[in-house]
């Protein structure tokens, strides 16, 4: 049953000085008390048009999907309709982001996944708030060199194949968040995922072509009977059904998480790792464990920011990123050389001390405190220039030596829950559990697999992230909550994209509160991207002028055309109920009611 939704209607498009803009859009109702978000509403900031430069690919003025009661934005129109079933049978947004996650797996099974990890952040309308730590770990026989050749070059194992494999978290990760905040039991909560796995749902052109170019990935492993069925894709339009999954998800939604950490699914993850040359083992899964943490809090302009601390670097990497560009009384006009100048001076420092600081809090000490408070922004600060200054000169602190997807939830107490999910690359590892009918990631590449060398983001990291047993692997995934200065609900976000899910979902949030762009702008609108290494300000194709390109280069950047941006999905509190919309750039879909 297709979710009732309202799409914002009163959006103009205005072609003005060679630019697109957008006034802001219409809301359908006066402010109910449904969008009070937990409580009396604070005014919602106001909304301004957007300006992005003429050839940009994207409109300024796209409406968002408007509802009033909940929302939920995700890479599968199909998970986010399973999301909303669930909130219509009561279930909280919790229930709802477990739903979703589960529904991912199914239609979405490039990046959802329950042979991964992900990271969950959670505020409830009552002021309270969590995270959830469902990263995958290195199994216990992993080594820091175990991908290292004995003539001394590198190879494909960390990415493809057995050996790149973490011990799954998924399951563990998303049945501690139903356990501890979730309404509903486990089994009314997977339902519309078991139903979609059981039954099939039609594949669209998307879906078909996801998997045809993933070709080269499944096929060598047990999947391609289930995907490439006499060698081809499934076509658009025909039904497909997943009967082995929807026995598996059957099972954890009787027996819950122990049927895959201690049972016979955790059999057929042994099996397949013996079968394939593997090293995850029954022992691996049965240590497994999902950490609950305390998100990290910060705040940005009046703002306040819930997001994921380590083995995330993405929270601690974009509350540094805007520390330093709140040191800014206000940010210059978007799209500027001045705007790219702060944003990508800002990106740099912050990416530096993410590629050398960071890693898991409980192998390594993590400075988190200090990277994220105030004073050191704004020392940061004071060694900036009017000009870009090297990675080389000022990553004294660097030692020398694709796929996720993004989520988020609100329901009609005004509970948020933002969640990212990945198995690192689209189909992750390749391998596939057969007869359990699920994909295993390549999560071990997150690590510094080869000391000294980018991993297949470009990243380069030192010891804080090297490999060990049991540890988990740094993660860009960044789910975030932001409360408005009024201390309610004002936007839930994230995305997929290895680090650009760092600059990506900061962007978003300084052109919503920066900009005051209106949620589908804030997503359409041109990203820039610096990650220190490689020392480039990435740019989208048409994003920034030639005069503001012709500019940074003056200023003594290196700029760099494509691989700017990750893809965000998000929702926005808006007069009358909420906003959500999932990036131009991606596919999937928002449904409320
Ligand atoms: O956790 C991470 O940072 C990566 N495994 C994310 C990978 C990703 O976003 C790929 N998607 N495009």
């Amino acid at each position: 049953m297709p979710a009732v939704c309202v799409a914002a209607g009163l959006a103009l498009v205005l072609a003005a000085q060679g630019c697109h803009s957008s006034a802001t859009h219409g809301a359908p109702a006066p402010a109910s008390q449904h969008a009070a978000a937990g409580g009396a509403a604070s005014a919602i900031p106001a909304r301004a048009a957007a300006t992005f430069p003429a050839d940009w690919r994207f409109a300024a003025g796209k409406p968002a999907t408007i509802a009033a009661h909940a929302m939920i934005a995700s890479n599968s129109e199909l998970a986010s309709e399973a999301g909303v079933e669930v909130l219509r049978k009561g279930g909280n947004a919790v229930d709802a982001a477990v739903a979703v996650g589960f529904a991912l797996a199914v239609t979405l099974p490039e990046a959802g996944n329950i042979g991964g990890g992900g990271f969950m952040v959670i505020r409830m309308a009552d002021g309270r708030s969590a995270a959830f730590d469902y990263r995958e770990v290195a199994p216990l026989a992993a080594t820091a060199t175990m991908y290292a050749h004995s003539d001394g070059t590198t190879g494909t194992e960390s990415v493809v194949g057995p050996l790149a494999v973490g011990v799954p978290g998924a399951v563990a990760g998303l049945a501690a968040a139903s356990k501890t905040f979730g309404r509903l039991p486990l089994r009314e909560v997977m339902a519309p995922a078991i139903r979609l796995a059981r039954d099939g749902f039609v594949a669209d052109s998307a879906f078909s072509l996801s998997v045809a170019h993933a070709r080269g990935r499944i096929a060598p492993y047990a999947g391609a009977s289930v995907f490439l069925p006499y060698g081809e894709a499934p076509a658009p339009g025909t039904r497909f059904t997943q009967p082995a999954l929807a026995r598996t998800l059957a099972l954890i939604a009787s027996d819950g998480p122990d049927a895959f950490y201690h049972g016979p699914i955790a059999d057929a993850i042994a099996e397949e790792m013996r079968n394939d040359g593997g090293i995850i083992t029954r022992e691996d899964l049965a240590r497994y464990t999902a950490v609950r943490r305390v998100p990290l809090a910060s705040t940005y302009r009046g703002y306040t920011l819930y997001t994921m601390p380590p083995p995330s670097s993405g929270g601690v990497t974009i509350i540094e990123a805007l520390n330093i560009l709140e040191t800014y009384p206000s940010l210059p006009p978007f799209g500027t050389a001045a705007y790219a100048h702060e944003l990508t001076d800002a990106f740099q420092r912050a990416f530096i001390d993410r590629n050398g600081k960071l890693g898991d809090p409980a192998f390594v000490e993590v400075p988190v405190a200090r990277l994220t408070g105030k004073p050191y922004a704004h020392e940061v600060r004071s060694t900036m220039a009017d000009h870009a200054q090297p990675t080389s000169r000022l990553a004294t602190t660097v030692p020398e030596g694709s796929q996720t997807t993004h989520y988020s939830v609100v329901d009609a107490d005004g509970n948020a829950v933002a969640t990212t999910t990945t198995l690192n690359d689209l189909y992750g590892s390749g391998v596939f559990v057969r007869g359990a009918g699920f994909f295993l990631n390549d999560e071990m590449d997150d690590f510094a697999a080869h000391p000294g060398l980018p991993n297949q983001f470009g990243l380069v990291e030192g010891p804080q992230n090297a490999i060990a047993p049991g540890k988990r692997m740094l993660s860009s995934m960044a789910p975030t909550i932001v409360l408005d200065p009024g201390g309610q609900l004002f936007l839930v976000t994230g995305g997929r994209g290895g680090p650009r899910i760092i600059t990506s979902t900061a962007e978003v949030i300084l052109n919503t509160i920066d900009y005051h762009m209106d949620l589908a702008d804030a997503l359409a609108a041109p990203r820039i991207h610096h990650q220190a290494i490689p020392d480039q300000l990435r740019y989208e194709r048409n994003g920034l002028t030639q005069a503001v390109r012709d500019s940074l280069a003056a200023m003594g950047y290196t700029l760099g055309e494509g691989q700017a941006t990750g893809t965000c999905a998000a929702v926005m509190r808006v007069p009358g109920g909420y906003a959500g919309a999932v990036d131009p750039r991606a596919t999937g879909g928002a449904a409320g009611y």
